[in-house]
């Protein structure tokens, strides 16, 4: 492969949006951020120059990083933040995967507005397994605040229940036609009869799974997470933060404008930002101001069209694309994800809503795991996760417990090289169930089962797809339900897996994995680089 060099400023910028203006952190000046373009095997060299008042560090969601952890980016877990003034080089080559990704900044809420798209390419000469697409198209959902992040951030911490919803959704950072404010910008999508285009659609929302439409057309799923998809037909898709869906869209109208929007889901009974952001694709040459608008857009719990949308995936598994599912397993895990409250001197009511997995609120360190783990210091965290809980109550919520509190700690899951991982996520509504779309860096998986209520190992077991599971790194728990996802630990190194909701991530639903190295060449972590950020 090639070597492909991006340089990344990361400055603060005026924007104007829902007629207002506030300086916002961006790379390169830029809201969404620049595209990163690549082939599968190429190497990407990105200097990072810090030159705003806070801390950073860019992930680059579901690029696997094999052997190369210390260019993940989440702050404290692979690497100390790049300070103000400095300047880090994320280098990392994208072997096995092809398709859409993305990055963010991985500290705080600062992915808000620092985030951008990822384009993998096939190898040269390598077609896509659909029809080649005439033009191709990134479109970056996201959410925007009037007020800054910094108070949003400071909101979630103190406050109870009630988190700070959005003002707007965006479409490629523009909320499009919003009421009491014309707004100008957002993306006109042009198109010509007869042609055929590849959507390259990322959810960038802090905390909002959303649906996506374009009015009058149908939308053909050919890929998710850059793995390759069995291709479906259908009018909605259902995106959650951190996923990624490419879609083939038929412009099989003569002419007109047509409307396209992002609108939110939502299943439990909590406020969502209710504004659908909208976008325009244009036929070539049509005139006029007439818009054909969707007869229809899902409420915010629609279910059944989630339902129906996740329940179609499914990996290509062709003889070029084969799903790798692991058929044995060497760890069986059972991890609840829940909210629960905490006492809190400092807090309204004295009391937090705090997030948690196998009811452990995880601990940020003071310095990062992965350093920890490569030179042996002690006392930053330990591999014993999830200890012993200082409340045991019923994981699954059949009844309600008496107290919601959770255990605080560090706690990682070791594995060995190469062994397998079965996960089953169950959603436990202790305070309301509400769907946790759950990121694992460093992996993809695949998402072999799910159902409503409680995990029944007998039963569900048996159900399991092991053929052509859809492949994976965002995956949605549904409210009170459960996911049970494969993988296995090729990976040396340290891996995040948290609540793609920022929200529930601040508080503290996360956890990550030690892999062990192999003792084959090429089966342990690389050394960090000279330059990797100093706590
Ligand atoms: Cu896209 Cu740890 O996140």
């Amino acid at each position: 492969g090639m070597v492909r060099h991006y340089k990344f400023n990361v400055v603060m910028k005026n924007a104007t949006r829902l007629c207002s203006t506030k300086p916002i952190v961006t790379v390169n000046g830029k809201f969404p951020g620049p595209t990163i373009y690549a082939r599968e095997d190429d190497t990407v060299l990105v200097k990072v120059v810090n030159h705003v008042k806070y801390n950073v560090s860019i992930h680059w969601h579901g690029i696997r990083q094999l052997r190369t952890g210390w260019a993940d980016g989440p702050a404290y877990i692979t690497q100390c933040p790049i300070q103000p003034g400095q300047v880090y080089m994320y280098n990392f080559t994208l072997t096995g995967q092809r398709g859409t990704l993305w990055w963010h900044a991985h500290i705080l809420w600062l992915r808000a507005t620092v985030h951008g798209a990822i384009v993998i390419l096939p190898k040269l000469g390598v077609p896509y397994p659909f029809p080649r697409p005439h033009m191709e198209q990134v479109i970056i959902l996201s959410e925007w605040w009037k007020s800054d992040t910094e108070a949003v951030i400071n909101e979630a911490l103190k406050s109870g229940l009630a988190s700070n919803v959005s003002d707007a959704h965006t479409i490629n950072g523009h909320p499009g036609s919003v009421k009491n404010c014309a707004s100008q910008g957002g993306l006109n999508l042009q198109v010509q009869p007869g042609n055929t285009y590849l959507l390259r659609v990322i959810n960038a929302a802090l905390n909002e799974e959303l649906f996506f439409k374009v009015a009058g057309h149908k939308l053909t799923v050919v890929e998710v997470d850059a793995a390759y998809t069995k291709p479906f037909n259908t009018d909605t898709v259902v995106i959650a933060p951190g996923q990624t869906t490419n879609v083939l869209l038929k412009a099989n109208h003569a002419s007109g404008k047509y409307l396209v929007a992002a609108s939110p889901f939502m299943d439990a009974p909590i406020a969502v930002d209710n504004i659908t952001a909208t976008a325009t694709l244009h036929y070539t040459g049509s005139l006029g101001s007439t818009i054909t608008t969707l007869t229809s857009l899902p409420p915010k719990n629609a279910t059944p069209i989630a339902t129906t949308f996740t329940d179609s995936l499914r990996s290509l598994n062709s003889k070029n694309y084969p799903a790798r599912v692991p058929k044995t397993v060497d760890h069986s895990l059972f991890f609840t994800v829940s909210l629960g409250v905490n006492p809190c001197a400092t807090c309204v009511n004295g009391s937090r809503v705090v997030a948690a997995i196998n009811n452990v609120t995880f601990v940020m360190p003071k310095i990062s795991l992965l350093q920890s783990h490569f030179f042996n210091i002690s006392g930053v965290f330990t591999d014993d996760f999830p200890g012993k809980p200082s409340v045991v109550y019923d994981f699954t919520g059949k009844k309600q417990p008496t107290n919601f509190r959770t255990t605080r700690g560090t706690r990682l899951y070791r594995l060995p090289y190469n062994s397998t991982v079965q996960l089953v996520l169950q959603d436990t509504g202790m305070i309301t169930p509400e769907n946790h779309p759950i990121h694992l860096h460093g992996f993809n998986f695949f998402v072999v089962g799910k159902g409503q209520g409680n995990f029944n190992p007998k039963n569900d077991t048996k159900n399991f797809n092991l053929i052509d599971p859809v492949e994976r790194n965002t995956v949605g728990v549904q409210s009170g339900g459960w996911t049970a996802i494969r993988f296995r630990a090729d990976n040396p190194g340290v891996w995040f897996m948290h609540c793609h909701l920022e929200i529930h991530t601040t508080w503290g639903l996360k956890m990550a994995f030690v892999v062990d190295n192999g003792k084959g060449p090429n089966q342990s972590l690389l050394p960090p680089p000279s330059d990797l950020p100093k706590c």
